[in-house]
């Protein structure tokens, strides 16, 4: 059904008359200060964005591409955009990096740094390491012809830090043999097997191929047909290793689902296993669900390739293909990511599980903070402080709690608000967005989402508010949460509040953030 709604836009925007397309974007440029422009996340200048791409450490620099349609704010033939970083907080715009072409538009995939010049794209001496994309094809005349074999592996490759970029002469690397949905390689290099890797996203399960020098693929096993979610198309996979906190290697694979994920429509769910090179097995029964993220707003997420220091970053699409992604309120572009989030491997009593937190960088954005020590909250509570990005660091005693429920209130004069609340008799952690502002642009917007929460003896919530997102991290990044939200008025009041009784404030910590542009 989306891909039905995507078609019908592709072959609206496929035959773009030039003057029409710049009617559809007021200005030609944002200035970071429109209504609901984050202000520490990445968003593009102008125009619509979907997916990460291409994640890339080198030389110093974080590369992100991203797919893109410069020529309209709803999806449109994809090309990459691209900006680049140094700290993982500040980002520098740079121009499109690859464009649609005679095989066909260009969809999600991966850039590697090919280190020993596998691929031969470097002539001898030259003092850059190649930088090869290995993405999809999306052909959409082929698409409209009905041909299913629409989508192939094409890969480009930058002798400039990915300044500049040049196609393949050979390409499709990997053509398809009838597979509608065929997709969004990621690729990495396996340094036991010496060879790459290619995990690939296809229909309702993942394929993954090998290959020693990008160019040529050969498969080597299945994965996922009957294992975990499997609610709509399976999409943007990715595959790593992480150590375990006793120091073993596991191996996580992320698996994008289009639809029927934990919080209505698109969503992120992950495995956890093992990986030999050729083959990935899941520890966990097939019938186990993992979901990297409970709220509706985070997807198509992967991770750096090379991050230094070991390091495992991860950064996701804060919007929901499914249910909304081109409709919500912003007018001169449409979408941003995630804050970077560090990956890593926890213990549960329910065994492994995937935390994640905002990477320290972030820290430099935080202004003098505004702290509050132990107080018991009966009823609400105005926090000290005041302005649109926030971070806050809450920490509750529940033993010393009665309230049924507790929690966070971001509103704004006009009464919208977004409340974040821990339900004590439920057990779960909820983000209610149904009186935060515009909501009508979707029926399925205006929603309360759970993420289920065994506490113990205190509850700790980390929490970073933007002008239109919230992102919740609790019990140190074991569950996330991340939510959009479209005030009439930016919220600029934040409130403690509790129902039932009185809730037990150990200690509250509050940084108004800087903003990145
Ligand atoms: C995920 C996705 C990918 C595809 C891209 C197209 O959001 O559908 O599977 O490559 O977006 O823009």
């Amino acid at each position: 059904m989306r891909f039905f709604a995507i078609l019908m836009l592709a072959v609206v925007s496929l035959h773009p008359v030039r003057g029409q397309e710049q009617t559809a974007l007021p200005g030609r440029k944002g200035n970071y200060k429109e209504q609901h422009r984050p202000q520490f996340h990445f968003s593009p200048e102008r125009a619509w964005m979907n997916d990460p791409n291409g994640l890339v450490y080198y030389a110093g620099e974080y590369h992100l591409f991203y797919q893109y349609y410069p020529d309209s704010t709803v999806w449109g033939p994809m090309h990459w955009g691209h900006a680049v970083s140094k700290n993982l907080v500040h980002w520098e715009h740079l121009p499109v990096a690859l464009f649609p072409d005679s095989l066909g538009c260009i969809f999600s995939g991966s850039v590697v740094v090919d280190e020993q010049n596998t691929s031969g794209f470097a002539p001898p001496g030259h003092p850059e390491k190649p930088l090869v994309a290995i993405f999809t094809y999306h052909n959409l005349e082929w698409e409209r012809a009905g041909h299913l074999d629409r989508e192939s592996q094409g890969i480009a490759y930058s002798l400039d830090r990915g300044r500049t970029w040049s196609k393949y002469a050979g390409n499709p690397v990997l053509p398809n043999k009838g597979d509608v949905d065929f997709r969004d390689p990621k690729v990495f290099w396996h340094d036991q097997s010496k060879h790459w890797v290619m995990p690939l996203a296809v229909g309702q399960h993942l394929e993954i191929f090998i290959s020693p020098d990008l160019k040529s693929w050969q498969k080597t096993s299945d994965f996922g047909e009957k294992e975990g979610a499997h609610g709509g198309v399976w999409e943007c996979p990715d595959l790593f290793p992480l150590k375990t906190p006793d120091g073993k290697e596991k191996w996580v694979l992320i698996q994008n689902i289009g639809r029927g994920a934990v919080a209505g429509g698109s969503g992120t769910q992950y495995f956890i296993g093992s990986f030999d090179g050729k083959r990935f097995k899941n520890d966990n029964p097939p019938e186990t669900v993992l979901w990297l993220d409970y709220g509706a707003d985070n997807y198509a997420g992967v991770t750096w390739f090379n991050a230094p220091g070991k390091r495992r970053i991860f950064i996701g699409w804060m919007s929901n293909w499914d249910d909304y992604a081109q409709t919500v309120p912003t007018e001169r572009w449409r979408s941003a990511f995630t804050v970077p989030r560090i990956l890593r491997l926890g213990s549960t009593n329910e065994g492994l599980r995937l935390f994640q937190e905002p990477v320290t960088e972030l820290k430099a954005l935080r202004k003098s903070p505004r702290m509050i020590e132990s107080q018991s909250i009966d009823g609400a509570l105005l926090l000290p402080t005041s302005g649109v990005q926030q971070e806050f660091i809450l920490e509750f005693d529940l033993n010393a709690t009665r309230a049924k429920e507790f929690g966070l209130i971001l509103r704004n004069r006009l009464g919208e608000q977004v409340v974040i609340g821990y339900d004590r008799e439920q057990q779960v952690l909820f983000v209610d967005r149904t009186q935060s502002g515009k909501t009508a642009f979707s029926s399925k917007f205006p929603a309360r989402h759970n993420a289920p929460l065994k506490t113990g003896k205190n509850l700790q919530l980390h929490i970073l508010a933007d002008a239109s997102s919230v992102e919740i991290f609790a019990e140190k990044g074991r569950i996330a949460i991340t939510e959009l939200f479209f005030p009439n008025e930016d919220y600029t009041q934040y409130q403690l509040y509790s129902r039932n009784g009185p809730a037990q404030l150990q200690k509250a910590t509050i940084y108004p953030l800087k903003s990145i542009w």
